[in-house]
């Protein structure tokens, strides 16, 4: 793959190999070698041929990820931000709070949203040093001891319903590597800018939610995957689109699913797979995101302020300290097709996504990019 290279943190590039596909599905959709008589926008999700890629993409993912059987997965509309409101109505037990590790921006959108249904409780929050880290366990201000149940002058805490963390902060460019497995409460994750760029501890997890719209299709899909033990919990006054227990009864199909949007899904599980799986995603996002930070930290001009242990893969951060040299270095890149590098608005600098899609050469443009710039500008 050449130039240009697009960079945007979401909705994000796709492999050209399931660009070519949808391209060949165009006007006319073939499943599995059989024409399908109009194209996967226009034929009924209640007909065998959706059914089937329906289940197919499950099937993969479950290969992919090592989903254990315990485990439902379910394809749901309304974004992340849909499942910043779902998680709570589904989970957070009256009379119980929620507790959220807040290392970022969509973490902190999660509490607002949370905070309509229930107590929330904030672990800890990074917001203070720009999140440039994920709050260290140490520092959490937990309402459980760490064997269980906490008494403080004679009032018993209870564990919170769940414990809610954002494992890759997107606007922020911070990560969370390894996931807790010896909490007293599910954990639930907001996977949603690295999903399916690593292996992943599902088992560490209540629930793991992930929009498709950066590492694996277009917008208008999240994939939802809970614990069965979890779904008894929501009750049945709350929206049937965003009650588990009812989406995943009926295998995602209760109402009309984002059809589109499950089918580039389902051809990009099918890409992932065939390049090796997720060992493969994680070799080659380790090599991307390496290759720029290595070179950032040797950069007099320009730094990656995240702590190196919290580093994101997938979503690098960096700035040079002088608004005017980021929107000058934002336009020479622009200008040399390597596009969509201008950071976050709440955040400003650059921020170059490196998703599953991206190739090395694209990163290795970059790379020539800065040093180029570098060299004919001084701090
Ligand atoms: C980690 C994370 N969570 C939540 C969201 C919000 O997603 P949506 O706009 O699909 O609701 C985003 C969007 O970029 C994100 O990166």
């Amino acid at each position: 793959m050449s130039l240009p290279y697009n960079f945007s943190p979401g909705p994000a590039m796709l492999p050209p190999e399931v660009l070519d596909q949808v391209r060949a599905d165009l006007p006319e959709w073939h499943w599995h070698g059989v024409g399908q008589g109009a194209s996967v926008m226009e034929v009924s999700h209640r007909g065998k041929a959706f059914e089937a890629l329906i289940a197919e993409a499950e099937q993969d993912l479950r290969d992919l990820l090592a989903i254990p059987a315990n485990y439902r997965v379910i394809f749901m509309q309304g974004g992340a931000w849909g499942q910043f409101a779902a998680v709570p109505m589904n989970l957070l037990r009256p009379g119980e709070t929620a507790d959220y590790l807040v290392s970022g921006g969509w973490s902190k959108s999660a509490v607002g949203e949370a905070a309509k249904f229930g107590a929330v409780n904030v672990l800890a929050s990074s917001e203070s040093d720009g999140y440039t880290s994920v709050p260290a366990r140490n520092t959490w201000k937990s309402t459980w001891t760490e064997n269980g149940v906490q008494t403080t002058a004679g009032q018993s805490l209870q564990p919170p319903s769940y414990i809610y963390a954002c494992s890759n902060e997107t606007v922020y460019g911070n990560e969370i590597h390894t996931l807790p497995r010896d909490l007293p409460a599910p954990l639930v994750i907001d996977a949603s800018s690295h999903f399916l760029s690593r292996p992943m501890d599902v088992a560490a997890c209540g629930l793991i939610y992930a929009g498709a719209q950066k590492n694996i299709g277009p917008a208008g899909v999240t994939i939802v995957i809970v614990r069965d033990d979890l779904l008894d919990r929501a009750p049945m006054t709350i929206p049937s689109v965003f009650h588990y227990k009812h989406m995943a009864a009926n295998k995602s199909l209760f109402n009309t699913p984002p059809v589109f949007s499950i089918y580039v899904t389902a051809l990009t599980l099918k890409w992932i797979k065939a390049q090796g799986g997720l060992a493969e995603m994680e070799c080659r996002a380790i090599a991307r995101s390496a290759l720029l930070y290595d070179t950032l930290d040797a950069s007099q001009l320009f730094k990656a302020p995240v702590a190196r242990t919290d580093r994101s893969r997938m979503n690098v951060v960096f700035d040079s300290g002088n608004a005017d040299t980021d929107a000058a270095f934002v336009a020479f890149c622009d200008a040399r097709g390597l596009k969509s590098l201008k950071g976050h608005r709440v955040r400003g600098g650059m921020r170059a996504s490196l998703y599953n899609a991206m190739p090395l050469s694209g990163v290795e443009a970059l790379v020539t990019a800065v040093r180029e710039f570098e060299a004919t500008h001084s701090r």
